[in-house]
């Protein structure tokens, strides 16, 4: 069947970020996370910090051969380099793509303790237009899935899959290629199945809320957690078992028509996550019917915050090490990273 220009040109922009191998890059924390991790490392929280951190992000040499794009938080939008260069003609400048973080974090969801919803689909639209003309191509929607006990309940899954749903059809209305991320965290002492069993019926639902709201999945990114067990639980899992139960919940669930698939690292560090997207490209490298890439934050540059430090001499190591990380997982999606 014959796509729609509109259509086309979702589909033409997903394919561009996660194409040659390369992946993204998550630069989107809001004031309130990028303060806390500043805070750790010593670095003033202002405005002005967070816009340097950016610009050692940004203008990394050689970050464009590794990145295909890169999710913005609204601060930065707005913001330009030292010299007076706006971040956005940075990027461009650099072949990435620069997309935008939609949601506007969590609150609790009512008559369900200890479960988030996410917020920010009241204005969506409007925000989805200035966005749009600013010349920015592509957003991202985060959901926190909890597991504890019980938890999560079929109330908060739901309710989570049908915001991003609305979200991802929101934005291909306005020409723009939702990644959505149904993130289920990390925290707690649940085993790798349960991982996978909780992961495995989120996805369902979601897709199920796409379909009921006529998203066009090749114009779309899929952000999943990799299956992982608790962070607080006693057995640690080995690439190999990460990557047998992560590809087997994904295909179990997840379309073949979605355009790409870009896993967050979700509070691993960075060679456990890049081990992990390794030996999934490796061993299941004709089982996979999605490009499988990384979309990470921490994993990719919480060492270049620690190296930086909010100091003018410590630009050059911050960046040799982002765009260390940045290699490193260009080589997993090919399934060739070595430590
Ligand atoms: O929303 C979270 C980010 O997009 C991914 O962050 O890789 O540190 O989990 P992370």
């Amino acid at each position: 069947m014959e796509q729609t220009t509109h259509t086309q040109q979702l589909i033409n922009t997903a394919k561009a970020m996660v194409r040659d191998f390369k992946g993204l890059v998550a630069i989107d924390e809001s004031v309130a996370t990028l303060n806390k991790r500043f805070e750790k490392a010593g670095i003033p929280q202002t405005e002005e910090y967070r816009r340097a951190y950016r610009e050692v992000l940004t203008t990394t040499p050689g970050i464009g051969d590794e990145i295909n794009g890169a999710i913005l938080f609204d601060e930065t939008v707005h913001q330009q380099t030292a010299d007076g260069i706006p971040f956005l003609e940075v990027l461009n400048k650099a072949g990435i793509i620069p997309g935008i973080k939609l949601d506007e974090g969590t609150e609790d969801l009512a008559g369900f303790p200890g479960e988030k919803v996410t917020r920010g689909l009241d204005d969506l639209a409007d925000r989805l237009k200035g966005y749009a003309d600013l010349g920015l191509k592509f957003a991202k929607w985060r959901a926190v899935i909890l597991i504890d006990g019980a938890l999560p309940t079929t109330a908060c899954i739901v309710s989570n899959t049908h915001a991003l749903a609305r979200y991802a059809a929101a934005c291909q209305r306005a020409g723009i290629v939702p990644i959505v991320e149904p993130e289920v965290i990390m925290d707690g002492n649940h085993t790798i199945e349960r991982c996978a069993e909780v992961t495995e019926s989120v996805l369902r639902s979601l897709f199920e809320q796409l379909y009921l709201l006529k998203v066009e999945l090749g114009g779309l990114i899929l952000k999943p957690n990799m299956i992982l067990p608790g962070a607080a639980h006693a057995q640690k899992s080995d690439p190999e078992t990460v990557a047998k139960f992560t590809v087997s919940c994904l295909r179990n669930a997840v379309p073949a028509t979605v355009a790409g698939i870009a896993f967050l690292s979700g509070g691993q560090d960075a060679v456990t996550a890049s081990k992990n997207l390794n030996a999934i490209n490796l061993n299941y490298k004709t089982e996979l019917p999605w490009p499988v890439t990384f979309s990470f934050s921490r994993a990719l540059h919480q060492p270049a915050l620690e190296i930086w430090k909010g100091k003018a001499e410590n630009v050059k190591a911050a960046q040799d090490s982002f765009l260390q990380l940045a290699k490193a997982n260009t080589a997993a999606r090919r399934g060739e990273f070595k430590i």
